[in-house]
């Protein structure tokens, strides 16, 4: 386990993924801005986030950790949109439309590069513009000495280590980013890509490489993330993002993907997912991940930290993630269970209750009426508090596509799923303070619908771990 090269293999086939959804009524109309990921001319970022979502510090010669290949097609040659001298902008450096509060401010900084970047990758003559993928990556360390982080939103001073990952001061740093601008081959194939490393002697290690041929088929991306002593905890996901608005995990303005929001109960998302390798026992690989906004009262977020409450859904596939809602920990399992035709059943109701159907069930750390035993997420590692539903493969999943037994769609086994993640999304348990005025229908401000994380807070000793994965949205 020692040697971390010992996972260093080399893709031999090529990693598959595109994205389209479809609305339940009309299977045609999908809210992505490329669905299928057909078009020639790609949109694609990179954002870099720490513990708390934020920047910190910006790495020595990268920039702001905001990047983006944008490019359209003119007479078989491709005319990239963002210059490299874009991508490497940083604090001290202007740009049009940049706010003279955020020159020298690196989180405030980032967020408005994204706007900027959104500004050059627009696609603008569809009715409704759209801008780009976003690949975003995330080091889970947090230096509890550096008071960086917020607790539920609210600053917090510094406190002792332990609970966290991190190796000394430093440790939450942005990474060297590297990026290979697409080009067209003589073979006619684009190819293009963003790699790097957290450590200078290379040791974690992140890749997206996407291909495509031109004029025919859809693009290929090909994800590889390894984990280090170092950087024991590391984040890759490649999401579609609202085009405007505050979505889950963010607050502030973002730029994405999604030219219309999905609404649930009414989407659904097509894909072929496979996985080439694991990433070890203790990665949470999420099938789909899907994350939104909005507050205790029902309202939309608003970008106040204190009351704005992130919310995420997700199903875990890795067949080694157990269940940690039993009959003997209700804490961690929602208060109840809701059936396909809404009969809700509690969590104590261990007749019926289904509990293997749950890794974990978190409340915002800022909810006051919640049902005891609680279990409260964590709250350091978004800039507001949060509420986690994790699900697991179960047959009660059945009704909405979703695996229904443990492996399904892992390692080997390449599956075509089609996931009424809206109809599912609707009958999950969510905490509110029940207000029928204020109320809002779920709208999943963001879709991490390709993600990974390798996730190792308590067992420090594995690390190293590759994990390669790749899919296919029809
Ligand atoms: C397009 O490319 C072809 C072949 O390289 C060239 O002959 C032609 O002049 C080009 N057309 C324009 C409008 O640039
Ligand atoms: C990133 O990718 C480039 C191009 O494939 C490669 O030359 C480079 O070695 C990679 N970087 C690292 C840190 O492996
Ligand atoms: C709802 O579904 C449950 C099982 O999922 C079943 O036991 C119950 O009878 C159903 N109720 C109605 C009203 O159909
Ligand atoms: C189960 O929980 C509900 C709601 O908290 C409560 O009303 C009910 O009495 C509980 N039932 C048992 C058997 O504990
Ligand atoms: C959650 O549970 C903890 C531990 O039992 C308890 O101290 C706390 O008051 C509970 N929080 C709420 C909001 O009920």
């Amino acid at each position: 386990m020692g040697n971390l090269l010992c996972f260093w293999v080399v893709a031999a086939s090529s990693l598959v993924f595109c994205g389209s959804w479809a609305n339940a009524k009309d299977a045609s109309a999908s809210a992505v801005g490329d669905p299928g990921m057909r078009r020639d001319g790609l949109r694609v970022a990179f954002e870099a986030w720490n513990f708390c979502n934020e920047v910190g510090e910006e790495a020595p010669g990268m920039g702001s950790p905001r990047a983006a290949d944008c490019f359209d097609i003119s007479n078989h040659s491709l005319i990239h949109k963002v210059s490299e001298e874009d991508n490497k902008l940083g604090i001290g450096k202007q740009f049009p439309g940049l706010n003279p509060k955020a020159l020298n401010n690196p989180d405030l900084y980032a967020a408005e590069k994204e706007i900027y970047l959104g500004s050059l990758c627009q696609v603008s003559h569809a009715a409704k513009p759209w801008q780009f993928w976003m690949v975003m990556l995330k080091n889970g360390n947090y230096d509890t000495k550096s008071g960086l982080c917020p607790e539920n939103g609210k600053k917090v001073p510094p406190f002792n280590p332990g609970r966290f990952p991190c190796f000394g001061s430093g440790c939450m740093n942005q990474p060297i980013l590297y990026h290979q601008p697409t080009s067209l081959d003589g073979k006619d194939t684009m190819k293009g890509g963003f790699n790097g490393t957290y450590e200078l002697d290379g040791n974690s290690y992140f890749e997206v490489v996407w291909e495509k041929k031109f004029g025919s088929g859809s693009w290929n991306f090909a994800h590889k993330l390894r984990t280090s002593k170092k950087y024991p905890w590391l984040m890759l996901y490649l999401r579609a993002d609202a085009t405007k608005g505050y979505s889950g995990g963010y607050h502030y303005d973002t730029r994405g993907m999604l030219k219309t929001l999905p609404v649930s109960p009414n989407f659904k998302v097509r894909l072929t997912l496979d996985i080439k390798q694991g990433g070890g026992p203790q990665s949470q690989f999420y099938l789909i991940d899907i994350g939104s906004c909005w507050k205790n009262n029902g309202a939309a977020c608003d970008g106040d930290v204190l009351t704005d409450v992130t919310r995420y859904c997700e199903m875990i596939i890795n067949p080694e993630t157990p269940a940690w809602c039993s009959p003997t920990n209700i804490g961690n399992c929602p208060p109840y269970h809701i059936t396909p035709n809404n009969t809700k059943i509690h969590r104590n109701d261990t007749a019926n209750f289904p509990y293997g159907a749950y890794h974990y069930y978190c409340s915002p750390g800022n909810a006051l009426h919640l049902e005891q035993p609680n279990s409260t997420c964590d709250p350091y590692s978004n800039p507001q508090a949060q509420e986690l539903v994790q699900l697991l493969p179960h047959p009660i999943w059945a009704e909405y596509g979703y695996p229904t037994k443990k492996g399904e769609g892992w390692i080997g086994d390449k599956r075509t799923w089609e996931l009424d993640v809206g109809g599912l999304s609707s009958r999950l348990y969510f905490y509110q303070v029940w207000n029928l005025k204020n109320f809002v229908y779920i709208v999943w401000g963001y879709t991490n619908f390709l993600l990974c994380r390798i996730q190792v807070p308590l067992l420090l000793q594995e690390y190293g771990h590759l994990l390669m994965w790749g899919r296919k949205f029809l």
